[in-house]
């Protein structure tokens, strides 16, 4: 094996020639795949065979490609002479140390430490470690969170805004734009009940006086702990009392309707909901780009409710304005989507079908996500249905539902309080800032003030990343023991490695070692060959975790890339090292490593303390 010093020349190797605005680095399993492919070719064989894939006995190899096995059929020849053939044409190879040909015709492959290296230092230039730019950026609105105002944060809004947010900034930084919505629930009966419940209580506010013609007042009637307890006690008292239910429901109707004192009303709610919401998203690192909500389409309804008709699209069954939404191909039974209630009331469904017309209008987006409730499901393809059949939505529009499962607590079942109530999201959050505390300060002595701000950032990745790392569909068990630990696949595992290599890169400047020139160099040792092979495969993960909109595909990579860093680390000794040129390499790839892993982060909506 070679990776002496002599070949360190690597990092001037010239920039990439580019054609006109091209970013971005092919591949690192695509290359591989395409020196396999030309020798496939010059072996006088179909190039496709050569697909390389990652090995799936990494004991015996890095790569492999099965491609002769194919070719065995197609040119009835024993597949052990076509690897033969390919693999005589890879000798000279800059790209592979080892080609071996495995009865019945494997290649089994392992990759130069210079070809590795090269292709690291390409990625050290590269705006986004040789991610490539989207051909055409595509317009993407990401439908998450969804709260409905006056009621606290709970459990239940965790997973929406984890996920969403996550989606989201994978797909923005992978070079779209994309708008993040919260489409609040801020519409419809709870509504009417909060106004029902205050005029019980205070009957002499001016709001509820049809006479008053003056402006309402710019303080709110209540306060958000106020709000918060009104929307549970009239919820109840409307299961019990039907003349109250039906008032609710006057009242519901007079502020859909327009009535001013109402109208005034939902505003207030709306502005002490939306600053506490705020607050609470904001201590998730949850931003939206729009506080839009089923409240600002209600305009937009009779409009599209009259098109569905005139156009054919909706008819009358029982009393209600359906469209039929079944197809031929259907397995299961797909029922009508209701458009309006025999009483003439709009719904959930039209609420978001108006939605997605003004979202055409307004943005023309190609891509809409909702990150809803997996149990949703059927609610959504309805809904989806609908708006292709009737034309709010153009054929090259996509909408996706990611639909989550539930969080659940230890016993499997819903996760609860400890008395059984369901837990406020601020509760939870203290809870595990609490322990993260409890477990950096039992570590070691630090300041107060920076224990508690350190547990902050900690907590976080510790519920983002317990979350996240879970394929968004199935059902989780949150655990909070689990999710703390420094150990293991969780996120302070992943801030631990990382606040790790900045302080090693500390005590290298400390030393005098020089940032700037340090290039990445051939690996010297396995441990630190496949730590670089991590590393190169970092524009496929980020590619297809974008495509799939999957969180969990870059979860699984830092875990991955954490482990290969912290073993390459126990086994090699970076600060006592005297040959410098090797140290500057070193230093090189661990500035990669570092900048990769809080690249990971940012992504999953976490960052990393600077020490902890
Ligand atoms: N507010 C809804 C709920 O509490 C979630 C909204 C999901 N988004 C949507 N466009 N329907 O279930």
């Amino acid at each position: 094996m070679s990776g002496g010093g002599r070949r360190f020349e690597i990092c001037v190797i010239p920039p990439r020639k580019r054609s006109g605005m091209e970013i971005g680095m092919k591949k690192f399993l695509d290359m591989i795949s395409e020196e396999i492919r030309d020798a496939f070719e010059a072996a006088g064989y179909e190039r496709e065979l050569g697909k390389v894939t990652l090995s799936n006995r990494p004991d015996l190899c890095e790569y492999q490609c099965n491609g002769a096995m194919a070719g065995a059929k197609l040119y009835k020849k024993a597949p052990f002479m076509i690897a033969e053939d390919v693999a005589a044409r890879c000798k000279e190879s800059s790209v592979f140390s080892e080609i071996e040909v495995v009865k019945p015709g494997f290649l089994n492959l392992k990759v130069k430490e210079s070809f590795v290296a090269e292709y690291l230092s390409g990625m050290q230039k590269e705006p986004k470690f040789g991610l490539e730019e989207p051909v055409k950026p595509m317009k993407i609105i990401v439908d998450y969170g969804g709260p409905n105002v006056a009621k606290p944060l709970h459990v239940g809004h965790l997973r929406p805004a984890i996920i969403g947010e996550s989606i989201k900034r994978i797909a923005k930084y992978a070079g779209h734009d994309v708008i993040g919505d919260i489409h609040m629930g801020d519409w419809g009966l709870q509504i009417g009940l909060i106004i029902t419940e205050l005029k019980e209580r205070e009957p002499e506010l001016v709001y509820f006086d049809e006479d008053y013609t003056g402006e309402y007042p710019k303080e709110p009637p209540f306060t958000i702990s106020q709000l918060e307890e009104l929307y549970p006690t009239a919820s109840a008292r409307s299961k019990e009392d039907a003349a109250y239910k039906g008032r609710a429901m006057e009242a519901t109707y007079k502020l859909q309707s327009g009535e001013r004192g109402y109208r005034a009303l939902w505003r207030h709610i709306m502005d002490v909901s939306v600053a506490d919401l705020k607050k609470n998203y904001q201590n998730l690192d949850v931003e939206f780009d729009l506080w839009k909500g089923e409240a600002d389409v209600q305009d937009v309804i009779p409009g599209m409710v009259d098109y569905m008709k005139k156009e054919g699209y909706a008819h009358i069954s029982e009393g209600a304005l359906v469209v039929d939404v079944k197809e031929e191909t259907d397995t299961k039974e797909i029922p009508p989507c209701m458009i309006l209630k025999s009483d003439g009331a709009s719904l959930y469904n039209t609420t978001d079908l108006a939605t997605i017309m003004e979202r055409m209008r307004e943005y023309h987006p190609d891509k809409i996500i909702y990150v809803a409730d997996k149990r949703q499901n059927l609610y959504f393809e309805q809904v989806f249905r609908c708006a292709r059949k009737t034309g709010l939505v153009s054929g090259d529009t996509e909408l996706l539902h990611i639909g989550f499962g539930t969080m659940n607590g230890k016993d499997g079942k819903p996760f609860k309080t400890r008395d059984g109530g369901v837990m406020r999201l601020e509760m939870l959050i203290q809870e595990i800032r609490d322990e993260m505390y409890r477990k950096i300060t039992d570590n070691r002595q630090v300041e107060e003030e920076e224990a508690r701000r350190t547990a902050e950032i900690v907590a976080l990745s510790a519920i983002k990343y317990g979350d996240l790392s879970n394929q968004a569909f199935k059902d989780y068990i949150f655990d909070i023991d689990k999710f703390t630990s420094f150990e293991g696949d969780t996120g302070p595992y992943i801030l631990y490695t990382i606040v790790r290599i900045k302080s090693i890169l500390n005590k290298l400047r400390e030393q005098g070692e020089t940032f700037e020139h340090a290039c990445i160099k051939a690996a010297q040792s396995s441990s630190e060959k496949v730590l670089m092979l991590e590393i190169a495969g970092f524009n496929a993960m980020m590619e297809t975790a974008c495509e799939e909109s999957a969180p969990h595909k870059v979860c699984a990579y830092i875990y991955d890339l954490a482990n290969a860093f912290n073993r390459f680390y126990h086994e090699t000794k970076i600060i006592a090292e005297e040959d410098t040129e090797r140290k500057a390499g070193w230093t090189a790839l661990l500035m990669l490593t570092r900048d990769i892993l809080e690249t990971c982060i940012q992504v999953l909506g976490f960052s990393a303390p600077e020490r902890m």
